[in-house]
């Protein structure tokens, strides 16, 4: 196949030079009807391929045309037997891969660090989790990957699990030796998923950790949005080999998008796989060694450490992906919220995630040479400390005494109903302090990065509330619940 094609750009550009005259959505009528001040912004170009599917343009729903062939180019350069496009990011794509492998009552082993949105997953398709816990980091205070070893002792207690789900990298970076569980997992007849949001990039450099697709799992996503080019919320769900039933994998994908997908998405995901396809070695490989030159100079200050290459091999750590610069700024007394918001606030400069320890800046294909410069500039600054402390002062609130416990990732709380059955039961409000012992409904999880302290059916215990009090002391938003700033909290009712 020719992969720098475009058929989905090309099939709007058609439709444009066509001059076709529009009686059809979107409303705007491709600009003429958009209020001016967001016309002028955004631009003539954009509205005029805010189109809606039509022969012609193909239907994402029902692919014979354009987004067909888009979809082949993508499975291609993958090395997938199928691709398709996602207009409702990783979040649907998890869903997606969730409702295609199980069924009510089925088990499936996921790490308990997985996104929100394969809780989604579990309360749609009223699967059971099995949950598997990941290789705790104390020192950087953060949960790797699920070593082939716990696949393997998950699948010895549970001969009976329909499927394998795992997160490959994690927020962070760290990618799991899927290799070696693609092996142990089809070896024992399941099927393996992989969410691979932040991984999109794998593909197509020899230096950055094996894709998904290479390992041959059954079902992986990739944000495409979040490494490569594509438009917000663009995403692709990618199929390899034969045991995926694909009738239920394609009516799946289509009960969850939108009946009227947006267009200029559609092509940014072709576009951005163009891209990657006929010149993303070059492009990774400038990513990979700004990041890296980046990453050198952040280690030489004092307080200051950006894990590499030296974690392979940690528990939980089987390769890392160079282009995420994770910095540890604990050794410097604040916490990776203060340093988010010094750097936001004095240096104009936005990271990715922040947490109690750890900032993450993440470096792609679009990354400029002087921005790196000012990243690390306004960290060599920080650390040095000398300017007259404002409103920055440290918190120092990892340092009292009452906090240091409770910033240890808290356990695994017992699991005493299904997800969705927790999900979707009669249900109260109760205050934080009285919600001890108690049966959570709702998801609760620190954002970014997203993953659940609390999930559906889970027992509310001590340890859960102590660390998401540090956690809302220290600032962070809390995502999933009815009352964002947990001051109650929904759980079963009786
Ligand atoms: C591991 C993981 N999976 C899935 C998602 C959801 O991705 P999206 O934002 O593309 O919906 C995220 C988002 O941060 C994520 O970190």
């Amino acid at each position: 196949m020719d992969q720098t094609k475009t058929p989905y750009f090309q099939a709007l550009l058609d439709y444009v030079d066509a001059g076709v005259i529009p009686f059809h959505t979107p409303g705007h009528v491709q600009g003429s009807g958009m209020d001016p001040s967001f016309r002028e912004f955004v631009g003539d170009n954009i509205c005029a391929i805010d189109l809606t599917p039509m022969p012609g343009l193909d239907d994402l729903l029902q692919p014979t045309e354009a987004v067909r062939d888009a979809q082949e180019l993508a499975a291609q350069a993958y090395g997938a037997d199928r691709t398709f496009f996602l207009v409702n990011g990783s979040t649907s794509g998890n869903q997606c891969m969730m409702m295609t492998a199980v069924n009510p009552g089925d088990k499936i082993a996921v790490p308990r660090n997985s996104h929100k949105s394969m809780l989604g997953g579990l309360v749609m398709s009223g699967a059971q989790p099995v949950y598997m816990q990941p290789e705790v980091d104390e020192g950087l205070h953060m949960d790797h990957c699920v070593t082939p070893q716990t696949v393997s002792r998950t699948l010895d207690e549970h001969r009976d699990l329909a499927a394998v789900y795992l997160v490959s990298p994690t927020y962070y970076g760290v990618a799991a030796d899927l290799a070696e569980i693609e092996r142990i997992v089809h070896g024992a007849g399941k099927l393996l998923l992989v969410d691979e949001a932040w991984g999109p990039h794998f593909h197509f450099h020899p230096e950055l950790p094996l894709s998904a697709t290479a390992a041959k799992a059954d079902l992986s996503i990739n944000s495409t949005h979040k490494m490569l080019s594509a438009f917000s919320q663009c995403a692709m769900l990618h199929q390899c080999g034969g045991r995926v039933r694909i009738d239920r994998l394609k009516s799946v994908v289509k009960m969850f998008l939108s009946t009227s997908p947006n267009l200029p998405m559609v092509a940014s995901l072709d576009v951005a796989r163009k891209q990657m396809a006929t010149d993303g070695e070059r492009l990774l490989s400038r990513t990979i060694a700004l990041a890296r030159e980046a990453r050198e100079r952040i280690n030489r200050v004092e307080g200051l450490y950006s894990f590499g290459d030296e974690l392979k091999g940690r528990p939980g750590v089987f390769d890392v992906d160079p282009t995420k610069v994770v910095v540890t700024v604990r050794g410097l007394g604040y916490t990776g919220y203060e340093v988010s918001e010094l750097l936001r606030r004095r240096y104009n400069i936005q990271v990715e995630l922040a947490d109690l320890f750890n900032i993450v800046a993440l470096f792609t294909i679009g990354t400029r040479d002087e921005a790196a410069e000012r990243f690390v500039t306004a960290l060599e600054e920080i650390s040095r400390d000398d300017r007259p402390l404002d409103m920055f002062a440290r918190s120092g609130i990892l340092d009292q005494p009452r906090n240091r416990r409770s910033y240890r990732l808290p356990k695994t709380p017992p699991m005493r109903m299904l997800p969705r059955d927790a999900f979707l039961a009669p249900t109260e409000s109760v205050t934080f302090r009285k919600s001890k012992g108690r049966i959570c409904a709702e998801t609760i999880a620190p954002y970014p990065p997203g993953i659940p302290v609390l999930a559906p059916g889970e027992e509310i215990t001590d340890e859960i509330l102590n660390y998401l009090r540090l956690e809302l002391k220290a600032g962070v938003r809390i995502q999933g619940p009815y009352d964002s700033e947990l001051r109650t909290i929904r759980v079963v009712k009786g």
